[in-house]
C-alpha cells in the first residue's frame, strides 16, 4: 500500500470536513453547505463515507477525496497536504530526496540565517533608535503596528559592517552570509561589506513561509537603486517568486481568485485593508513560475495593471498569450438542453486597469470598495487585447481593417479552444464588417496570402517516432491489468506524452472538453496530472524532469505506472491516442454513473421540492451520460 493510501486508510473523511463543514446525516450520506462559495438556503454539499468522497451539487461542482479536500480548504500544494494528513494519520513519510544529511544542515543553516536577519533588521526598526526615522515614515504611509509586525518589516542600519559583526560573532561565516546575498565581496579583494544599508527592508518569504531573500527600499532622495533586492542565491528566484503568497494562499484558494500586482507596498496596503488575497509579482514581467505557483486550484487570475502597462499593446498580447499555459478550467453548467461543458473555458488571466498616476496602493487607500470595484470591471485578458487594438484603429478605413485582422488573428491561432476560437471570429467580423469566411480562411492559413505560411504543427516528441509506422495492432487495454482507469489513463499519457494533446484535440472535435485535473477523483492523480500538462508540452518531456518536480512519494508512484508499459507489443500513435480518448470518456461515464447514483441516494432522504431539484439533476446527468456514450462509439 502507498503512504497515500495509507493515510486514506487510516483517516476518515468525516472526521476532517466536519471540523469545517456541520454535516447533517441524510440516509447513508451526510449534507452541509459547501465551505467553497456562498450558499443561500439550500445544502449542496454532500459527503459519502462509503466511498470517503464529496461532492458540491451547486456553485463550485466540485469533488474529490480528502486530499482535494484539504488542498482546496487550506490551499496547500499536494505535498504539504500528504504532510498535514500524514501526521494526522499517524503514518511517517520517508524523506528520501537526493541530498546528504551535511547538505540539509547546511540548508537549514542558511534558511535560519536568512530568518535570523529578518528579526534582526525588525529589531532595529521596533527598537533602537536609528530606526525612528523608518518608523515615521511607515506612518506617513499609513501603515499600523499590526501590519509592520505581519509582514517583519525591518530597517538597515547605515554602517559598512554592523550586520556582518552580528552574525560572525554568532557562527556564522562571511562565505555563508554571502551564500544567502546578505553581503557584497568584491572581487578585488577588499573587505566585505553590508548588502543593504539605511533602506527599509522587506522580508520575501516562499510559499511555505521561509524567508528566502529580501526587498529593500531606499529612504533618502538621493539613493539608487529605488528597490534593492537580494541577488539570485540558492533560495531567492525572484522570477519564481510571488511577494506575500505565503499570507494570501488561504484567501486565494477559499475565495477562487488571486489578485496580482506590481509592488510590495501594494501588497502591504491590501493586506492591512483586508484584501488579504493580493500577491505582488515584483516589478518583473509575469513568469510562466509564477502562475505556476497559483495553478493549484485554479483560481480567477486578476492582474492590476497600472495605466501605461494596459495601454501597452505588446504586454497585453503577452498575458492573452499567458493563458494558454493556465489549466483548463471544466465546469458543467445547466443550460435548456441539460448539462453541459460548452462553455468551458481555459483559465483566464482578467485585467483590471488602474486609473492613470495610480497604483494599486492608491486605490486601497481610498478604502476597499474601490478596490472591489476596480476588480469587478476587470476583463479577461484577450478581450482587453482586442478592445485595445480597436481602440487605436480606425477600423472603418481598409488600412485600419487589414491591420486589426493582423494583430488580432494571430493570436486567435493559439486559442486552443475551438469553440472560442471560432466565436472569437465571428464577433471580430461582425465588428469591423468583414466577411467571416474570409476571416476564418485567414485563421487556417487558407487564404491566398497565407499559403506561403508553413502552418504549425504539433511535433511528436522524438521518442515517439519510432513507434509509427506498421506495427502490430493490439489491444493496448489488456496492458492495463490490474490498474483502474485513473491510473491506466496517467500511464498512458506518462509513457506517450504527446498523445494528451492529440487526444484532447480530438475531444474538443466532439464538442467535449479536454482532460483536465478535475476529471480524476483522487487527490493524487490530480497532482500527477497538474505537474504533468506542462511537462507533455514540452520539447522533450523526460520522465526524470517530471519526477523530480513532483518529489516523493509521487515520483515513485509515477515510475509505476510508467513501468507497466515495459514489455508491451508496439502499438502506433493513432492507436494511442484513440485509446487515451475512449479512457478519458470511459472515465467521464464512470463519473457521471457515481453522481447519478449519488444524486438518486439523496433523493430518497429529502424534501419534496429537493427530490424535484434532484430528479431534474438526474435527468441532466443522463443526458450528458448519452452523450459520452456517444462519442465512445
Ligand atoms: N522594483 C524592484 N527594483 C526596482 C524598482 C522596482 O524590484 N529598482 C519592484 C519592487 O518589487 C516594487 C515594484 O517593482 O515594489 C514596483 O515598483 P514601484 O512602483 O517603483 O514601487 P512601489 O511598489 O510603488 O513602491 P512605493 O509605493 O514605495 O513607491
Ligand atoms: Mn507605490
Amino acid at each position: 500500500m502507498s503512504v497515500v493510501d495509507e493515510v486514506k486508510a487510516r483517516l476518515d473523511i468525516f472526521d476532517v470536513i466536519s471540523e469545517t463543514v456541520s454535516l447533517r446525516k441524510s440516509g447513508q450520506s451526510y449534507t452541509g453547505f459547501c465551505p467553497f462559495h456562498t450558499n443561500t438556503k439550500t445544502p449542496s454539499f454532500v459527503l459519502f463515507p462509503h466511498t470517503q468522497t464529496w461532492r458540491c451539487f451547486g456553485a463550485c461542482a466540485d469533488g474529490g477525496d480528502i486530499f482535494s479536500f484539504v488542498m482546496k480548504r487550506d490551499g496547500t500544494d499536494f505535498k504539504e497536504t500528504l504532510a498535514y494528513l500524514a501526521e494526522r494519520a499517524g503514518v511517517k513519510l520517508e524523506t528520501r530526496n537526493h541530498s546528504t544529511p551535511a547538505q540539509d544542515e547546511q540548508r537549514i543553516k542558511l534558511l535560519t540565517l536568512n530568518s535570523a536577519a529578518a528579526v534582526y533588521f525588525h529589531h532595529q526598526l521596533i527598537n533602537s533608535p536609528v530606526g525612528a526615522t523608518t518608523r515615521r515614515y511607515l506612518m506617513e504611509r499609513s501603515l499600523t503596528s499590526e501590519t509592520i509586525v505581519t509582514f517583519q518589516l525591518g530597517y538597515a542600519p547605515n554602517q559598512g559592517k554592523q550586520l556582518i559583526q552580528h552574525f560572525t560573532q554568532r557562527g556564522y561565516t562571511i562565505e555563508e552570509l554571502q551564500q544567502v546575498g546578505l553581503i557584497g565581496l568584491p572581487d578585488d579583494g577588499s573587505a566585505p561589506y553590508d548588502r543593504f544599508r539605511h533602506r527599509l527592508m522587506i522580508p520575501i518569504h516562499n510559499r511555505k513561509g521561509e524567508v528566502i531573500g529580501f526587498g529593500a527600499r531606499a529612504l533618502a532622495d538621493k539613493q539608487h537603486p529605488k528597490y534593492l533586492n537580494s541577488p539570485q542565491t540558492v533560495f531567492f528566484d525572484k522570477s519564481a517568486t510571488l511577494y506575500g503568497l505565503h499570507l494570501a494562499r488561504k484567501q486565494i484558494s477559499q475565495q477562487n481568485q488571486a489578485v496580482i500586482v506590481e509592488g510590495y507596498m501594494d501588497v502591504i496596503q491590501a493586506h492591512q485593508q483586508g484584501a488579504k488575497n493580493v500577491v505582488a509579482q515584483m516589478g518583473t514581467a509575469l513568469t510562466e513560475s509564477q502562475l505556476k505557483l497559483l495553478s493549484a486550484g485554479s483560481p480567477k487570475i486578476v492582474l492590476a495593471l497600472d495605466s501605461d502597462a494596459a495601454g501597452n499593446a505588446a504586454t497585453v498580447r503577452g498575458l492573452s498569450m499567458a493563458r494558454q499555459v493556465l489549466p483548463k478550467k471544466r465546469r458543467p453548467t445547466m443550460t435548456a438542453r441539460g448539462i453541459d461543458f460548452e462553455s468551458h473555458l481555459t483559465q483566464e488571466i482578467y485585467i483590471a486597469a488602474l486609473p492613470t498616476g495610480q497604483d494599486p496602493d492608491d486605490v486601497l487607500r481610498q478604502g476597499l470598495e474601490a478596490w472591489q470595484k476596480l476588480l469587478d470591471q476587470a476583463i479577461p485578458s484577450l478581450d482587453f487585447y482586442e478592445q485595445l487594438i480597436l481602440k487605436n484603429t480606425d477600423f472603418q478605413s481598409p488600412q485600419g481593417k487589414s491591420s486589426v485582422v493582423k494583430s488580432l488573428i494571430p493570436i486567435y491561432r493559439d486559442v486552443g479552444d475551438e469553440i472560442e476560437k471560432s466565436a472569437r471570429v465571428q464577433r471580430l467580423a461582425r465588428t469591423i464588417g468583414i466577411d467571416e469566411r474570409l476571416l476564418m480562411a485567414e485563421l487556417t492559413g487558407n487564404s491566398p496570402a497565407e499559403t506561403q505560411r508553413t502552418k504549425p504543427s504539433r511535433q511528436p516528441p522524438p521518442a515517439l517516432k519510432t513507434e509509427q509506422g506498421p506495427t502490430h495492432t493490439a489491444s493496448i487495454s489488456t496492458v492495463s491489468g490490474p490498474m483502474g482507469l485513473e491510473e491506466y489513463c496517467l500511464s498512458l499519457i506518462l509513457t506517450y506524452p504527446s498523445t494528451l494533446a492529440m487526444a484532447n484535440d480530438a475531444l474538443e472535435q466532439q464538442g467535449l472538453p479536454p482532460l483536465t485535473a478535475d476529471d480524476f477523483n483522487r487527490g493524487e492523480h490530480q497532482e500527477i496530472f497538474r505537474s504533468m500538462q506542462l511537462w507533455t508540452a514540452s520539447q522533450i518531456p523526460k520522465l526524470e524532469i517530471l519526477t523530480d518536480m513532483v518529489g516523493q512519494p509521487l515520483a515513485q508512484q509515477i515510475v509505476r505506472l510508467t513501468n507497466q508499459w515495459k514489455h508491451h507489443v508496439k502499438v502506433s500513435v493513432p492507436e494511442l491516442q484513440q485509446d487515451l480518448q475512449v479512457t478519458v470518456l470511459k472515465i467521464r461515464i464512470e463519473n457521471v454513473n457515481a453522481q447519478i447514483t449519488q444524486l438518486k441516494f439523496l433523493q430518497q432522504n429529502s424534501t419534496p421540492a429537493m427530490q424535484r431539484k434532484y430528479m431534474v439533476m438526474v435527468g441532466e446527468y443522463q443526458q450528458l451520460r448519452k452523450k459520452l456514450d456517444s462519442a465512445k462509439g
